[in-house]
């Protein structure tokens, strides 16, 4: 009965912990799912670019971003990405002027974890922090359930390039620029995510329309 209460208590404290950590939740517009480039002009267009303007995106723009990221497109949960085991081990952080997000998927939603402007650690080049969203791929490797740390490692690399990938496609449908980065001070962003020890920063990647 004891521990029970104690576990009790444990569950709902770790449950306050996280709620303390959402300021607010902002409901996406439901994402564009019909048009865009066709695909093969997509490939022709897809680049790295690293001039950014900082004309911020619309929130129309945020949300279909998100959802070819990494969004469900079937009633079953599954995504418009493939994934190892289905671990879905990634968490997509957002940095913008206005604060840093976290992209609950099955809500298709922001959550508000900041007011701070976390740019400047989004990459350590200098073109990085002119871009009006930067995307950081985290990785759950407590998600990743029965496996080694190596296999743990393995996987998340593959699966970050699906998502970095459709990123990469949407935006060249999209006429906007990104590139994906590992120059990242992963030490630095997990401090200021508050990331659990679990969880690994593995690549970022900023989207803005093109600079001049
Ligand atoms: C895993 C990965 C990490 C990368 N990291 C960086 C980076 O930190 N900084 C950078 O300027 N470019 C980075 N790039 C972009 C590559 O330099 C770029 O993709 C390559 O030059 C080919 O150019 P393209 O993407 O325009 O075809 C990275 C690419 C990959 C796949």
């Amino acid at each position: 009965m004891k521990i029970k209460g104690v576990l009790l208590l444990a569950g709902l404290l770790s449950m306050l912990n996280v709620k303390a950590q959402v300021l607010e939740t902002i409901t996406l517009p439901t994402a564009q799912k019909t048009g865009g480039m066709p695909l093969m002009e997509a490939f022709q267009l897809r680049k790295s670019q690293r001039s950014f303007s900082s004309k911020e995106l619309t929130t129309q723009q945020i949300s279909n971003l998100l959802w070819s990221a990494y969004g469900i497109n079937r009633p079953e949960g599954f995504r418009t990405v493939p994934a190892a085991k289905n671990w879905f081990e990634y968490d997509i952080y957002l940095l913008k002027s206005d604060g840093w997000f976290l992209y609950e998927v099955r809500k298709h939603a922001l959550l508000k974890m900041g007011n701070e402007d976390l740019r400047i650690f989004g990459g350590t080049q200098d073109f990085v922090k002119a871009a009006p969203v930067i995307l950081v791929y985290v990785a759950d490797f407590g998600r990743m359930n029965d496996t080694t740390d190596e296999l743990r490692k393995f996987f998340s690399a593959v699966d970050v390039g699906y998502i970095s990938q459709n990123v990469y496609l949407w935006c060249a449908s999209e006429g906007l620029a990104t590139i994906i980065l590992g120059q990242v001070d992963k030490i630095k962003v997990r401090e200021v995510l508050k990331l659990r020890p679990d969880q690994q920063v593995i690549l970022s990647q900023p989207v803005a329309f093109p600079g001049q």
